[in-house]
């Protein structure tokens, strides 16, 4: 990207948007948020949603491709039970309420994460929302739900180690491609892997999240808890990336790969 020679040669108010394909946040510091107000976690997670409204339909509105949202980790059953029953109803009030604006502007709802592993109720309004936003062909909007990073891996390695079982394929078929495809995201193809990654609230870590397709994310920390994030923040994030050198191992400027 040799937007600018420097990046002080342009001011972010003349920069021109570097928009990325795919965007993934973890949506983080909802409890938080929640006790700094002296109210119970379940009210920060309920303030969630509606960040989720506007960061969704900002994203769409900047021409984001793919949106990925991380909601529920594997790891966060181990939260005490009322939560978790509070998180699992969550996805069913929102799109009971935001499936007609998500069809308005043509977003289509996608899912990854072990859908199964939900509570009924959930799973059907889940699948329901894909349904009904099946014809979309703009943004898709990927919620990571029931999600964990290392069991996506390590299902896509037993499906792919058993179509070498069955002769399908030989171990040596199996590479970047063919691995990819077998993971979660296999369907987004060449926007499988998140070109931002942000995740608020202040934590400096990933918390397991699309671990195999991160690995050239940019990454971007902001200590905004995710209740309070908003529009805005979304475009400093997206001026971040758009200042960003992302040279995959190689070299990018001119002048920096003349010998
Ligand atoms: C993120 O907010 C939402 C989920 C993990 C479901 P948290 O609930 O983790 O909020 P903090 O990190 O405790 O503030
Ligand atoms: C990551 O946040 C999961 C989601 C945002 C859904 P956590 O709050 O669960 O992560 P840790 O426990 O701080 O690593
Ligand atoms: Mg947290």
């Amino acid at each position: 990207m040799a937007l600018f020679k420097t990046k002080t040669d342009m001011s972010v108010a003349q920069m021109q948007l570097k928009i990325p394909n795919h965007i993934a946040i973890i949506m983080d510091g909802n409890g938080r948020w929640a006790k700094r107000r002296l109210m119970p976690r379940v009210a920060g997670h309920k303030s969630a949603m509606n960040t989720v409204k506007k960061i969704a339909t900002a994203a769409s509105d900047l021409g984001v491709k793919v949106l990925t949202l991380y909601t529920f980790s594997t790891e966060n059953w181990s939260r005490p039970s009322d939560e978790v029953n509070f998180l699992m109803q969550l996805p069913i009030d929102f799109f009971n309420d935001f499936v007609p604006d998500l069809i308005k502007n043509n977003i289509k709802v996608q899912v990854m994460g072990d859908i199964e592993g939900l509570p009924d109720a959930t799973q059907i309004s889940v699948k329901n929302a894909i349904k009904q936003t099946a014809q979309g062909t703009g943004m898709i909007l990927n919620f990571a739900l029931n999600y964990g990073g290392q069991i996506e891996i390590i299902e896509a390695t037993k499906k792919l180690a058993q179509q070498v079982a069955n002769g399908e394929i030989l171990p040596d078929d199996i590479d970047e491609t063919t691995f990819s495809q077998a993971l979660q995201t296999g369907n987004l193809g060449s926007m499988a892997a998140p070109d931002l990654m942000i995740r608020t609230s202040g934590e400096l870590r990933l918390s397991n999240f699309m671990p195999y397709q991160s690995a050239y994310s940019e990454l971007y920390f902001t200590d905004i808890l995710w209740p309070d994030y908003t529009a805005e923040n979304l475009v400093e994030a997206i001026e971040s990336f758009t200042l960003r050198d992302r040279r995959f191992g190689g070299l990018n400027d001119k002048i920096e790969s003349e010998p």
